[in-house]
Protein backbone atom coordinates (compact mmCIF):
# COMPACT_ATOMS: atom_id res chain seq x y z
CA UNK A 1 0.00 0.00 0.00
CA UNK A 2 1.11 3.42 -0.78
CA UNK A 3 -0.20 6.48 1.19
CA UNK A 4 0.89 10.23 0.03
CA UNK A 5 0.45 13.01 2.71
CA UNK A 6 0.08 16.32 1.58
CA UNK A 7 0.50 18.68 4.91
CA UNK A 8 1.79 22.12 5.60
CA UNK A 9 3.88 20.46 8.68
CA UNK A 10 5.87 17.56 6.99
CA UNK A 11 7.63 17.64 10.59
CA UNK A 12 5.24 16.11 12.36
CA UNK A 13 5.35 12.63 11.06
CA UNK A 14 9.04 12.09 11.95
CA UNK A 15 8.48 10.61 15.52
CA UNK A 16 5.27 8.96 14.11
CA UNK A 17 6.65 7.03 11.24
CA UNK A 18 10.21 6.31 13.04
CA UNK A 19 8.33 4.63 15.96
CA UNK A 20 7.30 1.45 17.45
CA UNK A 21 4.45 -0.97 14.95
CA UNK A 22 4.15 1.87 12.62
CA UNK A 23 7.73 1.84 11.70
CA UNK A 24 8.30 -2.34 11.52
CA UNK A 25 5.25 -2.00 9.03
CA UNK A 26 7.00 0.31 6.84
CA UNK A 27 10.20 -1.21 7.49
CA UNK A 28 8.84 -4.71 6.12
CA UNK A 29 7.61 -3.08 3.07
CA UNK A 30 3.97 -3.72 3.49
CA UNK A 31 3.62 -0.08 3.05
CA UNK A 32 5.01 3.00 1.88
CA UNK A 33 3.98 6.64 3.08
CA UNK A 34 5.16 10.05 1.52
CA UNK A 35 4.49 13.19 3.13
CA UNK A 36 4.72 15.92 0.85
CA UNK A 37 5.00 19.76 1.65
CA UNK A 38 1.96 21.88 0.20
CA UNK A 39 4.55 25.03 0.60
CA UNK A 40 6.71 23.61 -2.66
CA UNK A 41 3.17 23.90 -5.09
CA UNK A 42 3.40 27.72 -4.11
CA UNK A 43 2.97 29.76 -6.92
CA UNK A 44 4.40 32.89 -5.65
CA UNK A 45 8.66 33.62 -4.26
CA UNK A 46 6.95 34.16 -1.01
CA UNK A 47 5.55 30.67 -0.91
CA UNK A 48 2.46 31.77 -0.08
CA UNK A 49 0.03 28.52 0.66
CA UNK A 50 -3.03 30.91 2.36
CA UNK A 51 -5.24 33.81 1.26
CA UNK A 52 -8.29 35.75 3.05
CA UNK A 53 -12.20 34.47 2.47
CA UNK A 54 -14.11 36.03 0.24
CA UNK A 55 -16.86 38.06 2.25
CA UNK A 56 -14.56 38.47 5.24
CA UNK A 57 -14.73 36.11 8.36
CA UNK A 58 -11.90 35.18 10.59
CA UNK A 59 -8.85 33.85 9.77
CA UNK A 60 -6.96 32.04 6.14
CA UNK A 61 -8.01 29.56 3.85
CA UNK A 62 -5.35 27.35 2.04
CA UNK A 63 -5.95 28.50 -1.91
CA UNK A 64 -7.66 25.80 -3.74
CA UNK A 65 -4.81 26.58 -6.76
CA UNK A 66 -1.87 25.14 -4.92
CA UNK A 67 -3.46 22.39 -2.93
CA UNK A 68 -5.31 20.88 -6.28
CA UNK A 69 -1.35 21.67 -7.72
CA UNK A 70 -0.46 19.48 -4.96
CA UNK A 71 -2.95 16.54 -5.26
CA UNK A 72 -2.19 16.30 -9.20
CA UNK A 73 1.64 15.86 -9.04
CA UNK A 74 1.01 12.99 -6.62
CA UNK A 75 -1.69 10.59 -8.21
CA UNK A 76 -0.43 8.19 -10.30
CA UNK A 77 -3.57 8.31 -12.61
CA UNK A 78 -7.20 9.64 -12.27
CA UNK A 79 -8.02 6.66 -10.02
CA UNK A 80 -5.87 7.51 -6.82
CA UNK A 81 -8.22 7.54 -3.91
CA UNK A 82 -8.63 11.39 -2.26
CA UNK A 83 -9.19 11.61 1.15
CA UNK A 84 -9.59 15.43 2.68
CA UNK A 85 -9.19 15.40 6.58
CA UNK A 86 -12.30 17.80 7.71
CA UNK A 87 -14.65 18.23 11.24
CA UNK A 88 -17.18 19.07 8.33
CA UNK A 89 -17.81 14.52 8.09
CA UNK A 90 -19.20 12.17 9.49
CA UNK A 91 -16.90 10.60 11.69
CA UNK A 92 -14.62 7.63 10.92
CA UNK A 93 -15.27 4.40 12.36
CA UNK A 94 -13.56 0.90 12.65
CA UNK A 95 -15.43 0.22 8.87
CA UNK A 96 -13.55 2.90 7.61
CA UNK A 97 -10.14 1.91 7.99
CA UNK A 98 -11.17 -2.11 7.18
CA UNK A 99 -12.69 -0.40 3.82
CA UNK A 100 -9.48 1.88 2.94
CA UNK A 101 -7.39 -1.02 4.18
CA UNK A 102 -7.65 -2.66 0.87
CA UNK A 103 -6.65 0.60 -1.34
CA UNK A 104 -3.45 -0.51 -3.35
CA UNK A 105 -2.78 3.62 -2.99
CA UNK A 106 -3.95 7.12 -1.89
CA UNK A 107 -3.82 10.51 -0.92
CA UNK A 108 -4.20 12.31 2.34
CA UNK A 109 -4.74 16.33 1.95
CA UNK A 110 -4.57 17.68 5.61
CA UNK A 111 -6.35 20.94 5.96
CA UNK A 112 -5.07 23.87 8.28
CA UNK A 113 -5.91 26.95 9.28
CA UNK A 114 -9.30 27.73 8.46
CA UNK A 115 -9.70 25.08 6.12
CA UNK A 116 -9.14 25.28 2.36
CA UNK A 117 -11.42 26.78 0.24
CA UNK A 118 -14.45 25.02 -0.26
CA UNK A 119 -13.89 23.92 -4.67
CA UNK A 120 -11.41 21.55 -3.67
CA UNK A 121 -14.02 19.42 -2.44
CA UNK A 122 -14.76 18.52 -5.92
CA UNK A 123 -11.40 16.69 -6.80
CA UNK A 124 -11.36 14.30 -3.22
CA UNK A 125 -13.11 11.12 -2.99
CA UNK A 126 -14.03 11.35 0.70
CA UNK A 127 -14.17 13.48 3.31
CA UNK A 128 -12.90 12.01 6.29
CA UNK A 129 -13.43 13.77 9.98
CA UNK A 130 -11.75 11.84 13.45
CA UNK A 131 -14.39 13.12 15.88
CA UNK A 132 -17.08 15.60 16.52
CA UNK A 133 -14.45 18.06 17.50
CA UNK A 134 -12.32 20.52 15.99
CA UNK A 135 -8.47 20.93 16.15
CA UNK A 136 -6.09 22.93 14.47
CA UNK A 137 -5.02 20.90 11.28
CA UNK A 138 -5.52 17.36 9.91
CA UNK A 139 -2.33 16.15 10.57
CA UNK A 140 -3.17 14.11 13.55
CA UNK A 141 -6.19 13.02 11.78
CA UNK A 142 -4.28 12.24 9.00
CA UNK A 143 -2.09 9.97 11.80
CA UNK A 144 -4.95 8.55 13.27
CA UNK A 145 -6.07 7.14 9.92
CA UNK A 146 -2.80 6.48 9.06
CA UNK A 147 -1.83 4.26 11.97
CA UNK A 148 -5.88 2.41 12.08
CA UNK A 149 -5.39 0.99 8.39
CA UNK A 150 -1.38 -0.16 9.14
CA UNK A 151 -2.47 -1.75 11.98
CA UNK A 152 -4.51 -3.89 9.81
CA UNK A 153 -1.97 -4.77 7.22
CA UNK A 154 0.59 -5.70 9.96
CA UNK A 155 1.05 -9.44 9.88
CA UNK A 156 1.93 -9.65 13.46
CA UNK A 157 -1.26 -8.08 14.80
CA UNK A 158 -3.33 -9.35 11.80
CA UNK A 159 -3.68 -12.93 12.58
CA UNK A 160 -4.21 -13.82 16.16
CA UNK A 161 -5.71 -10.16 17.24
CA UNK A 162 -7.67 -9.35 14.69
CA UNK A 163 -9.74 -12.79 15.39
CA UNK A 164 -10.42 -11.85 18.79
CA UNK A 165 -11.72 -8.53 17.54
CA UNK A 166 -14.41 -10.19 14.91
CA UNK A 167 -15.64 -12.20 17.67
CA UNK A 168 -16.31 -9.32 19.65
CA UNK A 169 -16.89 -7.54 16.49
CA UNK A 170 -19.13 -4.07 17.50
CA UNK A 171 -18.52 -4.84 21.16
CA UNK A 172 -16.00 -2.81 23.48
CA UNK A 173 -12.34 -5.07 24.17
CA UNK A 174 -12.82 -6.95 27.29
CA UNK A 175 -10.65 -6.15 30.41
CA UNK A 176 -7.28 -7.89 30.30
CA UNK A 177 -4.65 -8.54 32.74
CA UNK A 178 -1.27 -9.58 33.22
CA UNK A 179 1.80 -10.50 35.96
CA UNK A 180 1.40 -9.89 39.05
CA UNK A 181 -1.59 -12.00 39.87
CA UNK A 182 -2.57 -9.68 42.64
CA UNK A 183 -1.86 -6.11 42.91
CA UNK A 184 -3.36 -3.88 45.83
CA UNK A 185 -5.62 -6.45 46.47
CA UNK A 186 -7.13 -6.76 43.29
CA UNK A 187 -6.70 -10.39 41.49
CA UNK A 188 -6.70 -11.39 38.01
CA UNK A 189 -10.28 -13.56 37.64
CA UNK A 190 -9.82 -17.04 37.93
CA UNK A 191 -11.17 -17.96 35.07
CA UNK A 192 -8.42 -16.57 33.44
CA UNK A 193 -6.31 -18.38 35.60
CA UNK A 194 -7.27 -22.07 34.60
CA UNK A 195 -6.98 -22.00 31.00
CA UNK A 196 -10.45 -23.76 30.26
CA UNK A 197 -10.68 -22.15 26.97
CA UNK A 198 -14.34 -22.55 26.15
CA UNK A 199 -14.91 -20.83 29.84
CA UNK A 200 -12.00 -18.35 28.59
CA UNK A 201 -14.03 -17.12 25.76
CA UNK A 202 -17.66 -17.03 27.24
CA UNK A 203 -16.16 -15.07 30.09
CA UNK A 204 -14.17 -12.77 28.09
CA UNK A 205 -17.62 -12.13 25.66
CA UNK A 206 -19.29 -11.46 28.84
CA UNK A 207 -17.28 -8.92 29.82
CA UNK A 208 -16.91 -7.08 26.83
CA UNK A 209 -20.78 -6.93 26.99
CA UNK A 210 -20.59 -5.65 30.08
CA UNK A 211 -17.78 -3.19 29.24
CA UNK A 212 -20.39 -1.91 26.51
CA UNK A 213 -23.47 -1.83 28.70
CA UNK A 214 -21.75 0.42 31.37
CA UNK A 215 -19.71 2.50 28.22
CA UNK A 216 -20.96 2.38 25.13
CA UNK A 217 -24.65 1.09 25.83
CA UNK A 218 -25.96 2.80 22.12
CA UNK A 219 -23.62 0.15 20.41
CA UNK A 220 -25.54 -2.59 21.63
CA UNK A 221 -28.88 -0.37 20.77
CA UNK A 222 -27.09 -1.15 16.88
CA UNK A 223 -26.35 -5.06 17.56
CA UNK A 224 -28.43 -8.41 16.51
CA UNK A 225 -27.62 -9.77 19.91
CA UNK A 226 -27.17 -13.73 19.59
CA UNK A 227 -29.10 -16.37 22.33
CA UNK A 228 -25.94 -16.40 23.72
CA UNK A 229 -25.20 -12.92 24.13
CA UNK A 230 -28.81 -12.48 25.73
CA UNK A 231 -28.39 -15.27 28.33
CA UNK A 232 -24.56 -13.55 29.18
CA UNK A 233 -26.80 -9.61 29.83
CA UNK A 234 -29.39 -11.07 31.58
CA UNK A 235 -26.40 -12.21 34.02
CA UNK A 236 -24.88 -9.38 33.83
CA UNK A 237 -28.44 -7.33 34.94
CA UNK A 238 -29.03 -10.28 37.69
CA UNK A 239 -25.65 -9.75 39.04
CA UNK A 240 -25.51 -5.68 39.52
N1 LIG B 1 -9.40 19.06 11.13
C1 LIG B 1 -9.72 19.76 12.24
N2 LIG B 1 -10.49 19.02 13.07
C2 LIG B 1 -10.64 17.80 12.48
C3 LIG B 1 -11.33 16.61 12.82
N3 LIG B 1 -12.02 16.48 13.96
N4 LIG B 1 -11.27 15.57 11.97
C4 LIG B 1 -10.60 15.68 10.81
N5 LIG B 1 -9.95 16.77 10.41
C5 LIG B 1 -9.96 17.83 11.23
Amino acid sequence: MKITVLTLFPEMYDGFLNSSIIKRIIDKGLAEIKVVNIRDYSFDKHRHVDDTPYGGGAGMLMKVDVVHAALLDNISNDYTYAILTSPKARPLKQEDLERLSKLDEFVIICGHYEGIDYRIEKYVDEKVSIGDYVLTGGELPSMVIIDGILRLLDEGISSESLKEESYTDGLLEYPQYTRPVEYNGDKVPEVLQNGNHKEIRRYNLKMALKETMLNRPDLLDKRELSEEERQLISEIINEI
